[in-house]
């Protein structure tokens, strides 16, 4: 469906890491965007960082997306088109120890907005959905045909696989709803001004953030978790996507709904696999330091290689990944470099 005006556009979870750049990416497009965080991963210190880049200040609602009162609320103060829901908690680790707090978040923000859509009559969404869907994957590159749900390892994996369950339910019961599916392969980097970018509360459990800390002298070493997989040079193997680029998916999507008994998949990523000694390789030319690691054993539950088939995003979105990983790490240095501790001053 083509668009003749901005759109207004709620964002759920748009303080967070994803969120925060997605949210310029619509305001850069001309759309408007209101957000809705509760703050449990991320900084009321990233709304004047925003403004900062953009010259606007998007409107914030400080709460919870189970919180049906304040997103009624939201509606009732806002006309809103359309929602991208990127609201929910992600961390593999901690998904294993506290598997009900993470099925209570992330089924529970999605049944709760989705009701809440269904009253206010707005049926256009994006969903944030994971490469980790796909589970063992049976040959490369993923597509969004490929086989989904068998051998994700974690809960929180299995609640993005179950969310979009529920949203292809939902839309047998009612074709007007017209819903996007984003499956995200691992967004990297930083905004280029160096202002916004990944805030780990703690230890990172992702590469990139913890080489970033590495290089910043926050943490001793890098961890390399096994060099005995099959691939090129034994490390996992994983489709890094610059976080910007994937904001700009998130702009081409929502040009992009049309009505369907199904929700509307895409993959989102480079198309191109990188070791995890590419990537160290690449932050050292971008920090312009040696990244002291040892190599330890396989990390349980890792998988040794993935990374997408785009040409459906290419074809039907008309968006590809611009972005390398050089970049990426140039950029995410930048705002390392910058913020040494994150948005805490
Ligand atoms: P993030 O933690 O930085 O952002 C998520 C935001 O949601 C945070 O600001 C957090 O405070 C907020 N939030 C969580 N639960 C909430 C609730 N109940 N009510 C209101 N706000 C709530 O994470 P991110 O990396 O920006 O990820 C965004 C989305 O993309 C998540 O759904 C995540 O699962 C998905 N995703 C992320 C990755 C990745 O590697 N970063 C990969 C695939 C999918
Ligand atoms: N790795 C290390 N040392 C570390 C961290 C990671 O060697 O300290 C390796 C991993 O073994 C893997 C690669 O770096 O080979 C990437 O690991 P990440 O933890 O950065 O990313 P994953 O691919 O394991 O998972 C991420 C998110 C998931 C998401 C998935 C797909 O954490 O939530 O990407 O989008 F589902």
């Amino acid at each position: 469906m083509s668009i003749l005006r901005g759109m207004n556009v709620l964002v759920t979870g748009g303080a967070g890491y994803i969120g925060s750049h997605t949210v310029i990416e619509l305001l850069n497009a001309k759309h408007d965007a209101i957000m809705i965080d509760n703050f449990s991963n991320s900084d009321p210190e990233v709304m004047f960082r925003i403004a900062k880049i953009t010259g606007q200040k998007p409107k914030i609602y400080d709460g919870d997306v189970q919180d049906k009162t304040l997103l009624n609320k939201i509606f009732q103060e806002n006309r809103i088109d359309a929602v991208i829901h990127l609201a929910g908690l992600k961390s593999v680790g901690e998904s294993v120890k506290e598997p009900l707090a993470y099925y209570r978040n992330n089924i529970d923000c999605t049944l709760s907005l989705l009701e809440v859509l269904k009253e206010n009559s707005v049926r256009q969404l994006i969903f944030s959905s994971s490469a980790t869907v796909y589970g063992q994957p049976e040959a490369l590159p993923l597509t969004e045909t490929s086989r989904v749900g068998i051998g994700i390892t974690n809960p929180y994996g299995r609640t993005k696989y179950m969310i979009e369950e529920i949203l292809n339910d939902l839309l047998v019961s009612d074709p007007e709803w017209a819903i996007i599916s984003l499956r995200y392969f691992n967004p990297i980097g930083a905004h280029e001004s160096g202002l916004i970018g990944e805030n780990p509360k703690d230890i990172p459990n992702n590469l990139l953030p913890y080489i970033s800390q590495v290089a910043v002298g926050k943490l001793d070493k890098l961890k390399v978790f096994g060099n005995d997989y099959d691939t090129p040079d034994g490390t996992g193997v994983r489709d890094y996507i610059h976080v910007v680029d994937l904001a700009k998916g998130h702009v081409a999507a929502l040009e992009q709904f049309k009505a369907s008994d199904k929700v509307d998949v895409f993959n989102l990523g480079t198309g191109k696999g990188s070791s995890v000694m590419d990537v160290i390789q690449a932050y050292e030319k971008a920090c312009g330091k040696t990244i002291p690691y040892e190599v330890v054993g396989r990390r349980p539950g890792d998988i040794a290689s993935y990374y997408a088939d785009v040409s459906k995003a290419t074809a039907e979105l008309n968006w590809q990944a611009q972005k390398t990983l050089e970049e990426a790490c140039a950029d995410s240095w930048r705002w390392q470099s910058k913020n040494p501790d994150g948005y805490a001053k």
